[in-house]
Parts: C-alpha cells; structure tokens; sequence
C-alpha cells in the first residue's frame, strides 16, 4: 500500500502594505461598487480603496487587486464575500445625538405627537426609519427621545426600524452596545436607559430602548417592503452618492413615507431639489402632502 503524500501547503500571501490598486482598476472597483450600492469612489480615494480592499486580500489569501475583483465578479450577488467587502469599503461613523438641532426638532414633534393623541386627533402609532443606521447609533437616539419626550410610550405602538448595507453594521447594532465616544453626547436624562459594564467602558441599551428597534440588512437602492413611515431618517449616507443614484434613493424612501409623513436628511446631503413634490419645512426637513 502507497501512504498518500500530505499535499504541499501554499505559503502565505505576502500583500505588501504600500501595495495600491493600479488607475485602471480603481475605475473597474469604483464601477462595481456603484452598480451594487450607488456610491462614487472618486480618484482621490485610490488609497482608501486600497487600503481597504486590502484586507479583504489578507483575509481570502487572494494575492492581487486583480484576482480578487475577478473573484467578485463571478460571485453571486448573495455570496458572504460579498456582505464582507460591502462592510469594508463603506464608512460607519456614527454615534448617538448626532446633529444636535435635528435632535431639538424631533423631541418637540414628539411633544406634538402626544398632545394630539392626547386630544384624540391621531392615534398612538409611530413608525420610525433609520436608514442607513450603520452600528445603529442614530435608531437608539430616536429610541431615547422617545423615552424622554413621550411620557405615555408604553400605551403607544412604536417600532424603530434600521437598516444598513452592511452585515457587519447590523450584527453589531443589533447587540445595541455602544463605546464611550459614541455615548459623549447623551444627555443626563437618558442615561438611565443604559447599563454600565463593569469595567465602565460599554453601555448597553435596555429593554425599554431595545423592545422599540429591530435591524435587518437593506441596500438603499431598492425599495423596503414598509410603505407608512411616520418619518424617515437618512442621514450622512448620500454624501458618497451621484446625482443619479442619489435620485433613485430618494424615489425609494419617498415611496415608504405616509401622507403627511416627513423626510430628515443630513444637512449636507443635497437632496432638496430631488424631494419631489414635498414642502421643504427646514433645509434638512421635508414634509408629504397629507392628502
Ligand atoms: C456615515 S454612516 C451614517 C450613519 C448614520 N445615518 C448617521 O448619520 O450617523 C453611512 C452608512 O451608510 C451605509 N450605506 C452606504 N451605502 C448604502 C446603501 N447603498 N444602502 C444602505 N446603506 C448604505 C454604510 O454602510 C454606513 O453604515
């Protein structure tokens, strides 16, 4: 009888850390990325993309830009190295109260909520959209406001939804831990809805912040299957977007917000002229027609 010999295993992949993606593969990245997500990678962002393709590169063992966006290409649009790359190559800053005035304006329209339900006008109902929530940061503020600025929630039917691109972002919002930076701006009166780990340097969100939020993975390029948003939140998200794309994520959350529903955008996203046939309530604040 022969004994098989052990099959010889390959070396490991030395990437070289000043290794970039050539021009002509930065165009052949940049057109991939934004078929699949709509977001420009300009030519300043060849070391960015590098930078960050090349961990995708040390964690395959693929050895080149090349060969690692030919592997891409013949994946399935579903395949994990897929939710990895996507994860990768887009940027997750965040943390809770972000943007302050919007803030300000929120807990007031809350105030407005409560009154009008009080008097019977509207019913206790919220639906809520934050999308493009990244670690979900953005969903647990809405959730703290609500806590605080809406002294009957618990008789209100309330859901907060997030969504983000990328897996990565999701799985982590979903354990609704955040780190002291994302924490520095949380006002006093909501603390108390976080528990302090031992060591002092996590808070985890409670039950009466974590029963309203729940997260899936959505690509802003296609429609949410929820169509009576009471307010949509997009917010730093469409910055990395073009005129066209950016358009076609505006037809989209347009198409799941209520009659008389409203649109919070980032203050810097540049969407105004595309919100079609909204008034424009504040720079950042667009309100649909109610009938
Ligand atoms: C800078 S973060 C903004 C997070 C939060 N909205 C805020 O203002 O703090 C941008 C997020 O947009 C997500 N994103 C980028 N393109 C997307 C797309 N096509 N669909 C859904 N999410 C996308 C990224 O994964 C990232 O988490």
């Amino acid at each position: 009888m022969t004994i098989p010999m052990p099959l010889p295993v390959p070396p490991p992949v030395a990437i070289q850390p000043s290794m970039q993606v050539t021009d002509s593969q930065l165009s052949l990245y940049s057109e991939l990325i934004y078929d699949r997500t709509g977001i420009r990678i300009s030519a300043q962002k060849k070391t960015l993309l590098s930078n960050r393709v090349r961990r995708r590169l040390r964690e395959t063992g693929i050895k080149d830009f090349g060969d690692y966006l030919n592997h891409l290409k013949q994946l399935r649009s579903n395949d994990p190295e897929w939710d990895a790359f996507l994860q990768e190559i887009t940027t997750h800053e965040t943390y809770l109260f972000r943007d302050e005035t919007q803030w300000e304006w929120f807990c007031s329209y809350l105030k407005q909520r409560s009154s009008a339900a009080g008097q019977g006008k509207e019913p206790k109902r919220l639906r809520i959209w934050s999308a493009a929530c990244s670690t979900g940061d953005e969903a647990c503020t809405i959730a703290c406001c609500i806590v605080s600025h809406l002294p009957s929630h618990k008789q209100w039917d309330i859901k907060i939804l997030g969504t983000d691109i990328g897996i990565g972002a999701v799985k982590q919002a979903k354990q609704a831990v955040f780190g002291q930076r994302a924490m520095r701006l949380v006002p006093k009166n909501c603390m108390h809805c976080f528990q302090k780990s031992k060591d002092g340097h996590i808070w985890h969100a409670k039950p009466i912040l974590t029963d309203m939020m729940s997260f899936r993975q959505h690509n802003l390029m296609d429609r949410v299957s929820e169509s009576q948003f009471d307010i949509v939140f997009l917010k730093n998200v469409l910055i990395y977007f073009d005129a066209t794309s950016k358009r076609q994520v505006i037809d989209n959350v347009q198409a799941s917000i209520r009659p008389g529903g409203l649109l919070v955008a980032g203050a810097a996203e540049g969407v105004a002229d595309m919100v079609k046939n909204y008034t424009r309530i504040q720079p950042w604040l667009f309100q649909r027609p109610r009938q």
